[in-house]
């Protein structure tokens, strides 16, 4: 039996964090054996909340480049830039006739955006952020889209569109499913709920071994827990989740050592960077050959590029045969 599709995306927002990792990365590394899958980077999408595009070069490559060495497989699952291949944008156009703007406007991750980004005036394309994301995903016949919750209401949005479509012009496209990401965001390192590049509160997957310890030092942990000795609580330290995701052996030891207040929380954070540490080390050495053969990671892309591009033909030709037009 042919292996569902799967389309996953991020914004080439530069170098990656082991937030990305827990949150997206490490799901998708998994998918590419069960699935064929294709792995979007959503450049367009960049210009919704920011216009200076003198880095997006630049911040593809780091991303690519931590894709590879977290270990998406290229030859597996095509990588490509939604910018250098056109249909997404002629989709993108068709797929804007059949929703309405009140839709778009109820739209929660947008109005969650427009919030925490206090924009007071929305650009039309920032409105049509889904449309486009349900082109990208419905170009290549996505079945599934890996995603974490606050691109569910996208994906709703994208079976809607395909619904509006084969009803409209007769039957093209799936209606996908977003797989959810099991496992629930990382903590940044200043306790806020969400690690985030905005907020400057990440551990970046290139980090070497004194940026971590750095950092990690500096780390928010329990505030009941004042002096070494005193019982800490795991479950409120963002340390703790650390240790549930990058230190499987030793996590019941140190719950156990937090509680009863025989582990003090600069002990504890060692034990943590050192974890991290060692996950981080074969990440860092791939980096080093990529960032010094930038040319097999341009070639990377050219070549997830023309497998992308002949699914897109196809798609896009299947669609103007329905619409009659051409
Ligand atoms: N909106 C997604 C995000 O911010 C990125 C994205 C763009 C995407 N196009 C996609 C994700 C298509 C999955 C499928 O995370």
């Amino acid at each position: 039996m042919a292996k569902k599709r799967i389309l996953s995306g991020m914004r080439p927002t530069g170098k990656l964090h082991i937030g990305h990792y827990v949150g997206a990365l490490e799901n998708w590394i998994k998918l590419q054996n069960e699935y064929d899958s294709y792995h979007l980077i959503a450049d367009y999408h960049v210009l919704t909340t920011d216009l200076l595009t003198d880095e997006i070069n630049s911040n593809t490559l780091e991303m690519v480049i931590d894709w590879l060495c977290a270990g998406l497989d290229p030859n597996k699952s095509p990588f490509f830039r939604q910018s250098q291949i056109k249909e997404h944008t002629e989709l993108f156009l068709i797929f804007s006739m059949l929703i309405t703007k009140a839709r778009l406007e109820r739209n929660p991750t947008l109005k969650e955006q427009v919030r925490d980004l206090n924009i007071d005036n929305i650009i039309y394309g920032h409105l049509g952020y889904p449309v486009l994301q349900a082109a990208d995903i419905l170009l290549y016949k996505g079945e599934a889209v890996p995603v974490g919750e606050d691109q569910v209401p996208h994906v709703e949005i994208t079976r809607e569109i395909a619904r509006r479509f084969n009803n409209q012009y007769g039957e093209v496209f799936p209606e996908p499913d977003a797989l959810l990401t099991n496992f629930a965001r990382l903590p940044g390192l200043d306790g806020d709920a969400k690690m985030s590049k905005s907020i400057g509160n990440t551990i970046l997957l290139s980090d070497d071994k004194e940026t971590v310890n750095q950092k990690l030092r500096k780390a928010v942990t329990d505030p009941q827990k004042v002096r070494k000795n005193d019982s800490g609580r795991p479950e409120v330290c963002l340390v703790f989740t650390y240790h549930k995701k990058f230190n499987s052996t030793e996590v019941a030891e140190i719950e156990l050592g937090c509680k009863s207040g025989s582990l003090g929380c600069v002990d504890c954070k060692n034990k943590c960077t050192s974890k991290i540490n060692e996950f981080l080390s074969p990440i860092i050495e791939k980096r080093n050959f990529y960032e010094n053969n930038l040319e097999k990671v341009k070639n990377i892309l050219f070549e997830g590029e023309k497998k992308a591009k002949q699914v897109a033909i196809d798609t896009m030709n299947e669609v103007h045969d329905k619409m009659k037009m051409g």
